[in-house]
């Protein structure tokens, strides 16, 4: 079959990587992808947003089944366009509109889990005209205090404050338009202590399979401290998600919700992203997504031995309830190296050498491009180099070996991905 991927970092990277290896992918696209999904498939030069250049180009190539990445696209409803006229069979990974929702409104998220009965911190929804009961809603909680911007602010829009007078600066400022229409709402969250990780689910909107755990490590600076980046390296499994823990995540977090998604008649066929936080061993929901993570896709990918394929033609012709999963024992860690400065200013365009040489990790592509015929940065995020090993602080180790190897100028990584573990 001809398969679409929409999107362009180290996830996509990932997923084209393990599509490109099923006997049943004949051809690759990947739009618009970056250097190395070009080593997988072939590149299409047509931007994320632009919805109708994706469907038009499905059209004209006869794409069978389509995977989109990122989660903006499919906030902007590009899976029910799909769905409409001539590329109305496509087989699609990726929820429609409604059912991204709970990743495009975090306050439409909350609803959904008091609905539900999934267990989240306590909340209270802000718009303009509720300014002050939002300050005695941050009057009555202890600091630290969560502000969220309601809709997608490219990661941004999580502001963890200590001092009530500074939440409640934030809380206005947000309302006045920080994030634009992305913080007309607010939703201001009790903080919630203790260990965050990520569980994916693959759904067809009513059976659901599990992908492996993974943690990310979001902060810049080792030790977790620093500002909040899109991630700088993830291991998969989670030694302290055991038995235990998968039972109550399943029961009282991923089955309810998938409940939700049926109940409220969502046509959701894609991944859901529980970003969870273990408080005294009892999971919540810090976070839905309706995507893959990244970099958490380039450690849960490489431990899945099945044909992702098979998988996802299941998973989008509603069979998953007869899908079986197959994952390596091994650990699998990502170190990520960025660009020197990131997540604030950095510059792009530096030569990156070596790559060719890695032969104990994988090398995915987040931000690279080739300028001149050379492999240069592109991003804040460059490479994501994941190994594979029994152990997973070897795993980290090769990871780093490797990253300590290939070179680009100002090149930063952290060195202890797993510390915490
Ligand atoms: P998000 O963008 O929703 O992933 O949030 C970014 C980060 O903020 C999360 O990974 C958590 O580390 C932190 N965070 C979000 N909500 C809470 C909360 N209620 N309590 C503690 N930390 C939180
Ligand atoms: N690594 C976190 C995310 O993809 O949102």
């Amino acid at each position: 079959m001809k398969i679409l991927i929409v999107g362009s970092g180290g996830r996509e990277h990932a997923l084209a990587w393990k599509i490109a290896q099923s006997p049943l992918c004949k051809h690759l696209y990947i739009a618009p992808g970056n250097p190395g999904t070009g080593t997988c498939g072939e590149n299409v030069a047509i931007e994320i947003s632009e919805i109708g250049g994706l469907k038009q180009f499905c059209i004209e190539k006869g794409v069978d089944m389509l995977v989109v990445g990122p989660e903006a696209p499919l906030v902007d409803g590009l899976t029910d366009i799909m769905r409409t006229g001539e590329t109305k069979d496509i087989l699609i990974i990726g929820p429609s509109a409604a059912g991204a929702m709970l990743e495009g409104s975090k306050a439409f998220a909350k609803r959904f889990m008091q609905k539900y009965g999934i267990p989240t911190a306590a909340y209270f929804e802000v718009n303009k005209s509720s300014l002050y009961e939002g300050f005695a809603f941050l009057e009555s909680l202890r600091p630290p205090y969560v502000l969220k911007a309601d809709g997608l602010a490219a990661g941004k829009g999580v502001l963890i404050c200590d001092d009530l007078t500074l939440a409640k600066n934030q809380l206005a400022e947000l309302l006045n338009g920080k994030f634009g229409k992305a913080s007309e709402k607010v939703v201001i969250e009790e903080f919630l202590s203790g260990i965050e990780f990520s569980v994916f689910a693959l759904t067809d909107g009513k059976d659901y399979i599990l992908l492996p755990e993974a943690k990310d490590y979001k902060r810049v600076g080792e030790g977790d401290t620093g500002l909040n980046t899109g991630g700088m390296g993830a291991v998969s499994p989670v030694p302290f998600v055991d038995d235990a823990m998968w039972k109550k995540v399943k029961s009282r977090i991923i089955e309810p919700t998938i409940k939700g998604i049926a109940a409220e008649k969502m046509d959701y066929t894609g991944f859901v992203f529980f970003g969870l936080i273990s408080v005294n061993g009892q999971p919540m929901v810090i976070e839905y997504n309706c995507r893959l993570g990244d970099p958490e896709t380039e450690v849960v990918i490489p431990r899945i031995k099945s044909d992702l394929v098979e998988i996802f033609i299941n998973a989008a012709s509603g069979k998953l309830a007869e899908t079986k999963i197959a994952i390596i024992k091994e650990s699998a860690a990502t170190v990520m190296m960025v660009s020197g400065g990131y997540p604030d200013e950095f510059e792009k365009g530096k030569p990156i050498a070596g790559i060719g040489d890695i032969h104990n990790s994988i090398v995915f592509h987040s931000g690279t491009s080739i300028k001149s015929g050379d492999l240069v940065t592109n991003g804040g995020r460059v490479l994501a180099v994941t190994t594979i090993d029994p152990d997973f602080r070897k795993a980290v180790k090769t990871s780093l070996q490797s990253a300590d190897h290939i070179t680009f100028e100002d090149k930063y990584y952290r060195r202890d991905i797993g510390f915490d573990l």
